[in-house]
């Protein structure tokens, strides 16, 4: 009697332990996706340099001497040099004018040795951001950041996507994640990540993009944290871009929901007194409720790199085939 107690507490026990790891959340490796992307794009571009297509360039300015940016930038770089993509960096001083600036994007879109531009951002408080996005030609604009590229987005038409919102909803494809009808929150309204993220999520495919057909909602520093709450805990899906460490807990979360963590933050780690960089979720406590999560860093960073990669390569195209076609 003693002894089938004793056997079925131990069995009951471990049954929760087993559940327990069960229940942790997969792991989104964007790292390791983004590899596999990356190969995929160094041969992509053998195959489309055997067509005449020359070398596509990457033309990266960077106004000033923020540190972060000017590691972004160096990584980028290093990225396009290795699946075989042409670049360079342009550095310009933190007193540049907008009219000079704008004179380097005109010379770089009337360049026709380069395929693709990108202006790291921040720039400079006396430089408006919109007018230099918009700078950028449309077909060179592999940021996605140009008001004609956004609005094509938000029109379901094929554009070049900025590559943070484009490499999650990769992300969510490579792990099978149901959208159709599904509940996506998107945490921050950023023009540059959130809004395009809320964009593709909702997508309905009628034109030429690939539908996602989640029923979005966009929060941001006005939504009142109980709301966020209530929000977050009816999600299938949430996209958090702020940058605010911890904003997103476990009891935020549905069971089984994909999270996805797009902040970076860099704070000291207590215990050694050096920096790390950790996301706006509470990663240790939401993976013990969600299904999917992404973990930061090696999570949507190195697919936002491998999206520009994509769109560099996919820009160098449509130029190569508009000039055949003329
Ligand atoms: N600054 C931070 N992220 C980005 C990005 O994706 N593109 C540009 N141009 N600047 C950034």
């Amino acid at each position: 009697m003693w002894r089938r107690s004793l056997e079925s507490l131990v069995f009951s026990i471990s049954r929760r332990y087993v559940a327990k790891e069960c229940n942790m959340a997969q792991l989104i490796d964007g790292k390791s996706i983004a590899q596999d992307i990356r190969k995929q794009l160094t041969q992509e571009l053998k195959e489309l340099l055997t067509t005449g297509c020359p070398v596509p360039h990457l033309t990266a300015v960077i106004v000033g001497e923020d540190e972060a940016s000017k590691k972004y930038v160096a990584n980028k770089m290093v990225a396009c040099r290795e699946v075989g993509i042409s670049c360079e960096t342009k550095k310009l001083p933190a007193s540049t004018t907008q009219e000079e600036l704008l004179d380097v994007i005109a010379k770089l879109n009337k360049d026709p040795q380069v395929s693709g531009i990108l202006v790291q951002l921040p720039v400079p408080d006396h430089i408006n951001e919109r007018t230099i996005c918009n700078a950028v030609h449309v077909d060179k604009d592999v940021d996605g950041f140009n008001e004609q590229n956004m609005g094509r987005l938000a029109l379901d038409m094929d554009s070049l996507v900025p590559a943070t919102p484009l490499g999650v909803k990769r992300l969510l494809e490579h792990f099978n994640i149901e959208t159709l009808g599904r509940n996506a929150v998107v945490v921050g309204r950023s023009k540059n990540v959130s809004l395009p993220m809320a964009i593709l999520l909702s997508s309905d495919g009628r034109y030429n993009t690939k539908a996602l057909d989640a029923t979005v909602t966009i929060c941001h520093r006005h939504t009142p944290p109980k709301e966020l709450a209530r929000y977050c805990r009816n999600a299938d899906i949430i996209v958090v871009a702020v940058g605010k460490v911890g904003l997103i807990t476990k009891d935020m979360i549905k069971p089984g929901a994909c999270v996805i963590d797009v902040g970076i933050n860099r704070i000291k780690d207590e215990k050694t007194g050096t920096f790390k960089l950790v996301g706006d979720v509470d990663f240790d406590e939401v993976r013990q409720v969600a299904g999917h999560i992404t973990p930061v860093p090696g999570g949507v960073g190195p697919m936002t790199v491998a999206m520009l990669l994509h769109n560099t390569l996919k820009a160098s195209k449509k130029q190569f085939s508009d000039r055949n076609s003329c």
